[in-house]
């Protein structure tokens, strides 16, 4: 099996490419990444070097449409669109990558699509929906009501794939998945955030009162659906992802830090004295749960990972890994989140 990933440096893509590579030896995957801040060539250094010529790297832009259109020359049996600007504070900050990488360099990628063939499978989120209240999960049919610039740029993506479907007669799914966690998350999301900033002795940032609610999926049982649904999935489908596992954020928080003093042999709420209330995200969504009842009835699968095993998990690799974020920390980033920061504290 040939497959295209875009945006396979990142997080997702990455842990995606791993999976595959790990569970099948007769796939082959091209990986095409413009390796914005947050793309890393470090996150696939082993993958290289264990799979050797079953993994090419494309440095680019999907919104170059030559490159694209050159690459998709190739004809792969499955194009998968992970490539995206995916940060909800950034977007609010300065939303033109967002619709720039977001709505047209999907656009580019069906455009090239449409003359290559394949499955293409959009990988998109719950976000789309905008915000639920206390009660209630997002469907299928749920209409899509995004909140945040990136949730914006998302949801009109999701349209165009849908569109460019129906026009030309295009095999296309689309995935929505809740928030993920685990090994290579960029150190701007929340758990990853707060397990560096922890370790650095460094203020944990909760925005508004910390009652905000996060349906949390370990990432490996997001990248085991998304294989699921390339081999099984019905074209023309949307599928919701999730990890059954709604966290207010101030609770999260508790539970991370205290498997944190665990595995670091500190005392009980040694890190609690680091946690700030700072001024809440603008249009901060209340709350995300995904039912995900077609994928667990359509391709019986369900989440493999506890919360506590995920967590637990990811903090190890963030423990053992310490030198891959703070290299990022370091750099760019810190300017970011310095200034947002401080302006949030500022607003309190
Ligand atoms: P990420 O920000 O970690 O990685 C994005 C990757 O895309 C990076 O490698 C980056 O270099 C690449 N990229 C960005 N712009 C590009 C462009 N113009 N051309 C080529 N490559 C480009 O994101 P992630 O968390 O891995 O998310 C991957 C996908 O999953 C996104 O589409 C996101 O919307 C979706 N998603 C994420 C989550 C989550 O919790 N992280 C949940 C649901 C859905
Ligand atoms: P995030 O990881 O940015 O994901 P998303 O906005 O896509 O859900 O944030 C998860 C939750 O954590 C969200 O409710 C915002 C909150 N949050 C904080 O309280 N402090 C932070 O520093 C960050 C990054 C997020």
């Amino acid at each position: 099996m040939k497959v295209l990933v875009t945006g396979g440096c990142g997080f997702i893509g990455s842990n995606f490419i791993y999976y595959m590579l790990r569970t099948y030896n007769d796939i082959v995957i091209t990986n095409l990444d413009k390796l914005t801040y947050a793309g890393n060539l470090e996150n696939l250094e082993r993958a290289h070097k264990d799979y050797g010529p079953r993994l090419t790297f494309v440095k680019g832009d999907i919104l170059d449409s030559k490159l694209v259109s050159e690459v998709m020359a190739q004809k792969f049996d499955v194009v998968i669109n992970f490539a995206a600007e995916s940060h909800v504070d950034r977007s609010i900050e300065d939303s033109s990558e967002f619709l720039k990488t977001n709505i047209l360099g999907t656009r580019t990628l069906l455009e090239a699509f449409r003359r290559s063939g394949g499955l293409f499978i959009q990988i998109s989120t719950d976000e789309v929906y905008g915000s639920l209240g206390h009660e209630g999960k997002f469907t299928e049919c749920c209409p899509l009501a995004p909140n945040s610039p990136y949730a914006a740029s998302k949801a009109a993506a999701d349209l165009l794939v849908q569109a460019y479907a129906h026009t030309f007669n295009l095999p296309v799914i689309i995935t929505r998945c809740s928030n993920n966690y685990g090994p290579y998350q960029f150190p701007e999301k929340l758990i990853p955030l707060m397990i560096s900033n922890a370790i650095e002795g460094k203020r944990l940032p909760v925005y508004g009162d910390g009652r905000n609610v996060r349906d949390w999926i370990f990432v490996d049982d997001h990248v085991c659906a998304i294989d699921l649904i390339m081999r099984s999935g019905k074209p023309g489908q949307v599928y919701n992802i999730g990890g059954d596992c709604e966290k207010r954020n101030l609770d999260l928080l508790h539970e991370l830090l205290a498997e944190m003093e665990c595995q670091l042999n500190l005392p009980p709420q040694h890190f609690h004295h680091l946690i700030t209330f700072i001024a809440d995200r603008p249009g901060h969504d209340l709350r995300y749960a995904m039912d995900f009842s077609i994928l667990a009835k359509e391709l019986n699968w369900r989440p493999k990972y506890s919360f506590e095993e995920g967590l637990k998990a990811t903090v190890a690799w963030y423990i053992e890994n310490k030198s891959w974020w703070t290299r990022i920390k370091s750099g760019e980033y810190i300017h970011y989140y310095d200034r947002m920061y401080k302006h949030r504290l500022a607003c309190v």
